[in-house]
């Protein structure tokens, strides 16, 4: 899409979830070529134990409208526990600044409860994307090792959508509706849903596009030994 291949570095710095996606879909050819860089990511022994169902057209309407429905009702089904509560600090902290900014950079004051689910709603509706990824994985032990390799596979795949001017978002909130996608999808019940990652091209006129997530200090991250 640009006149000019990024760089790498480029690449891993642009990168960025959007949250606002053009309808138009990413040319199938292209689409492969991202696939099969995707391909490249390493994973213990060689197993390779991702599953992607890449879900677009009237069928990612019919997904859509089930999940909201779930949304509404409530109605969560989740392979893997997640609790922002249960993340030890700083971690839980930096899960706080991020919804504080997100939510700021979409207008949304807090309390104001009818906005704030508007915004998870868009979750299920994928942001508008025309394409969404649902990333399983096969059942393995405590699925630890399995799920940091479908990680690895996952951030390729979104460097490779960025390399292309694309954009994606992993999104948790989707494994809250497994048992649906399973559902709708005709996936088998010892394949779990780690999260789902809408894509295609981003809205960057979009207010949500307005604002990047900062990073603490590598000295926050790694400890040298020496
Ligand atoms: C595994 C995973 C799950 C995520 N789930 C959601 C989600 O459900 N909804 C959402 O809007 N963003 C979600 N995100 C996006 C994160 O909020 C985002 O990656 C983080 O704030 C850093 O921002 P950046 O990706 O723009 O650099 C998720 C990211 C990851 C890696």
């Amino acid at each position: 899409m640009s006149s000019r291949e990024p760089s790498f570095h480029e690449v891993v710095k642009n990168r960025h979830s959007a949250r606002a996606f053009l309808p138009s879909p990413i040319p199938n050819d292209v689409l492969y070529d991202i696939l099969h860089e995707a391909q490249c990511a390493p994973s213990n022994c060689n197993t390779q134990p991702w599953s992607l169902h890449i879900v677009a057209g009237e069928k990612l309407n019919e997904l859509s409208h089930a999940l909201t429905t779930d949304l509404k009702v409530g109605s969560y089904c989740l392979d893997f526990t997640f609790d922002k509560e249960a993340y030890p600090n700083p971690f839980r902290q930096r899960a706080s600044e991020q919804g504080r900014s997100y939510y700021q950079a979409l207008g949304v004051a807090r309390g104001d409860n009818l906005s704030r689910s508007e915004v998870v709603e868009r979750n299920v509706k994928f942001f508008g994307a025309p394409h969404v990824a649902l990333l399983f994985i096969p059942a393995v032990g405590d699925n630890v090792r399995v799920a940091s390799d479908a990680g690895m596979y996952a951030q390729t795949f979104l460097l490779s959508l960025e390399a292309r001017g694309y954009a994606g978002v992993p999104q948790a909130v989707l494994s809250y509706f497994a048992q649906t996608v399973r559902r709708i999808l005709n996936i088998p019940e010892n394949f779990k849903l780690l999260y789902g990652i809408s894509f295609g091209i981003p809205d960057k006129n979009h207010p949500s596009l307005s604002y990047r997530e900062g990073r603490v200090f590598v000295e926050d991250s790694v400890i040298w030994h020496r």
